[in-house]
């Protein structure tokens, strides 16, 4: 039995993964020997529905100096980002406005804010992404956001007229010390706004390659809606967005103090209707994912004894999941190739296949890509017409397994 991060119910885990590495941990072949790995496990609280990790490694394991991933990697999501500025530049009317953003990363978000010489705060404790988002001239902290953080902030900056946390939220297991600290620096009018991968989407597409490390907590508005209300704070308002897979951003404010916009209540009903607070919706999840795992290995066994090539594309977290979860290593994917330098030269997390610089897949194409980075389709088929003319396909397993000419 595990106990709920949020209410401390007890409850039994629908699934284990097996043994796992640090899901964005790219080593050298000198780090294999002293590589980590711990039980992956997921369960759902039977009392308060929050979808949870029953362990997670510690956070410094995760979040350091060497921090893999960079959030300006991807065009649409440097659009995306600049999207969320400009929608809190005309959310922020207070005389002198301060904006604090938790887990700034590179600075992908608060760079826009800070060009419009608006006061900020970015906390991001992963020192080598944080010194890109200062080299922007981002104000920054090498910090991890909690409570004790949030009354600091407070004492030197007053209260934040915004708070916005993009995919970090999830990251963090001490929920109630980071939700009080929300609470005391947005003051009475304050906005809190975050985003993370959506639970529903996740269920629809049986993306369980966003199970890992780092995602502690995979949210619903069933089981956040419970949780701020314990704090006086509420949802009033919820996006769907198409980021990370399918991510929701939520709006939080003060109880009472904001109208409810109704798509909070019809997205409730949403979840209501697919279940996400019975428990044998998460068996029946548990049963896609055996499925979707003996599938994809059923196709990349048939390619390799055609004695075909494949490459990964896109050494994502994500794909630390499916390469060790299903036993895909460097027999069956000559290497992943990817854009960020940091990953390049490196091995992939447990399973040791060579990432190597984008350019090597350009230079002599693979028969089939393994898309790790689905989330990513438009982006990437976009640039990749001259892969596809030559006749290359595409591997995608999520929303199903396919061997595809054109991702779109
Ligand atoms: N907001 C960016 C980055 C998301 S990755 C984006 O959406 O692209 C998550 C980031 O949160 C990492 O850079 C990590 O270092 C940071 N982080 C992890 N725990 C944190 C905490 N407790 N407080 C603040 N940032 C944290
Ligand atoms: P992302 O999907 O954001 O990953 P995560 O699962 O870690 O959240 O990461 C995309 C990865 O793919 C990132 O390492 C950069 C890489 N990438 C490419 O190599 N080429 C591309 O065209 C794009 C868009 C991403
Ligand atoms: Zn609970």
């Amino acid at each position: 039995m595990y106990k709920c991060l949020v209410c401390e119910t007890e409850f039994d885990s629908f699934m284990t993964f097996g043994k796992m590495p640090i899901a964005n941990g790219f080593l050298t072949s000198e780090d294999f020997k002293n590589e980590f790995f711990y039980e992956l496990e997921i369960g759902a609280c039977p009392n308060c529905s929050m979808v949870q990790l029953v362990r997670q490694p510690e956070r410094e394991m995760m979040f350091h100096e060497d921090y893999a991933f960079f959030s300006s990697t991807s065009e649409k999501q440097r659009v995306h980002f600049k999207t969320l500025s400009d929608e809190i530049l005309d959310l922020i009317n207070a005389n002198d406005p301060f904006v604090v953003e938790i887990g700034c990363n590179d600075g992908i978000m608060l760079e826009h804010i800070s060009k419009k010489q608006i006061r900020h705060l970015g906390i991001e404790p992963s020192t080598n992404v944080a010194e890109v988002a200062a080299d922007k001239g981002v104000n920054t902290i090498s910090e991890f956001f909690d409570y004790e953080l949030a009354k600091k902030i407070k004492d030197e900056y007053g209260n934040a007229s915004v708070i916005s946390a993009s995919n970090v939220m999830c990251h963090i297991p001490y929920l109630d010390s980071v939700v009080k600290g929300v609470k005391e620096l947005i003051g009475d009018s304050g906005v809190f706004i975050f985003e993370d991968p959506y639970l529903i989407d996740i269920l629809e597409k049986t993306s369980y390659d966003q199970i890992y490390d780092e995602h502690v907590f995979y949210f619903s508005i069933t089981s956040l809606a419970k949780m701020f209300d314990k704090y006086d704070l509420e949802i009033f308002d919820v996006k769907r967005i198409n980021v990370h897979g399918g991510s929701m951003r939520y709006y939080v404010a003060q109880k009472d103090t904001k109208h409810v916009s109704v798509d909070v209540e019809k997205m409730s009903e949403v979840e209501k209707y697919n279940e996400v607070d019975k428990l044998s919706t998460y068996q029946n999840l548990k049963t896609k994912i055996e499925r979707s795992k003996e599938e994809l290995n059923n196709i990349i066994r048939k390619i390799k004894t055609d004695g075909k090539r494949i490459v990964g594309y896109g050494a994502t977290s994500k794909s630390t999941t499916i390469t060790n979860f299903c036993g895909i290593g460097p027999d069956e994917i000559d290497f992943i190739s990817d854009t960020t330098p940091i990953k390049q030269d490196k091995y992939s997390p447990g399973t040791h296949i060579p990432v190597k610089r984008y350019e090597e897949f350009k230079e002599c194409y693979p028969d089939y890509a393994l898309l790790f980075a689905w989330n990513h389709a438009e982006e990437i088929m976009a640039k990749e017409e001259e892969f596809t003319k030559a006749g290359g396909k595409w591997i995608m397993y999520v929303p199903n397994i396919e061997v595809i000419d054109d991702i779109l």
